[in-house]
């Protein structure tokens, strides 16, 4: 698949996709957007794909959010449409049975930072500096913001970033629960492969079945939650990874996962 705003590499079972804009430092235009999706679908149905890292082309950026060149004409219409399809992406990306790490390398404004909370981890490095800044526009956020900032930093700390668009840097953002950890910009590559690495280790189906009870889990009450997690506890016995998991451990030797 040829991109004109993404980089997309496939080795060693991971999918990198990278958001190139940089003289743009990122921004996110319809294009990208699109191209997310696309991005995303492949790797939905390519199995050679096990995993995702999301990153920004260049040192600067992540991404510094929607490209402000494409609102400045739009109607009502146009916005809500805007929103909606950037919304339909990420989740896809947040409702991935393969784990994404956005990988968080400078400015993450934005839709930017909307892009890596749909991640399922975030890595940033020390130089990167998250924020909502969208009220300076006289916007609100439009690709989930509202929603997933609170859930993840709490509602104080998520209005707070809301409200006031101000940024905080790689720290603060880890102290906040916003990024899972902080690595030297050298690095930040090498540790989002290596997090993915400990986990495409695991039984693909229960790391498939993880990510969908605590996706779904999130949105139910916790009877329903608690139901769910029961099912996908009895399917997974069901599989030969279970079979393979329990008797290498009984052997004391290394799974050899199939994914069945
Ligand atoms: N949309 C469109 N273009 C953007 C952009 C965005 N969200 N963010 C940065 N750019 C462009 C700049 O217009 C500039 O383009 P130019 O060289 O053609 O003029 C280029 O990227 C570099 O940005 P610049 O502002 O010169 O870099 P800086 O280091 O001075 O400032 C930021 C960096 C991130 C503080 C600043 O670019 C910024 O505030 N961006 C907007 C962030 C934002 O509000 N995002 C939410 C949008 S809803």
């Amino acid at each position: 698949m040829a991109y004109s705003t993404l980089l997309f590499q496939l080795r060693d079972g991971i999918a990198t996709i990278t958001v190139n804009r940089p003289d743009k430092l990122n921004a996110l235009n319809s294009t990208v957007i699109a191209e997310l999706g696309e991005a995303v679908r492949s790797v939905e149905t390519e199995p050679a794909a096990r995993g995702v890292i999301l990153t920004g082309a260049g040192e600067k950026a992540f991404v510094a959010g929607a490209d402000i060149g494409e609102l400045a004409g739009q109607t009502p219409e146009q916005g809500k449409a805007r929103s909606l399809a950037g919304q339909e992406v990420f989740r896809r990306f947040e409702t991935l049975r393969k784990p994404v790490v956005a990988a968080v390398n400078g400015f993450c404004l934005g839709g930017g930072c909307e892009l890596a909370m749909a991640c399922h981890m975030r890595i940033a490095g020390e130089r990167a500096r998250f924020g909502q800044p969208e009220v300076k526009l006289g916007i609100g956020p439009g690709y989930g913001g509202t929603v997933r900032l609170p859930r993840l930093v709490g509602r104080g700390r998520a209005l707070e970033l809301l409200l006031t668009g101000e940024m905080i840097d790689a720290q603060e953002a880890w102290r906040i629960g916003l990024v899972n950890r902080v690595v030297p910009a050298d690095r930040l590559l090498a540790e989002a492969e290596d997090l993915l690495g400990t986990i495409l280790a695991q039984g693909p189906l229960a790391v498939a079945a993880v990510l969908e009870a605590v996706d779904a889990g999130a949105s139910v009450g916790v009877a329903e939650a608690l139901r769910l997690e029961a099912t996908l506890f009895g399917l997974l016995s069901s599989t030969e990874d279970k079979q393979e998991g329990v008797q290498a451990f009984l052997e004391k030797r290394p799974p050899r996962f199939a994914g069945r």
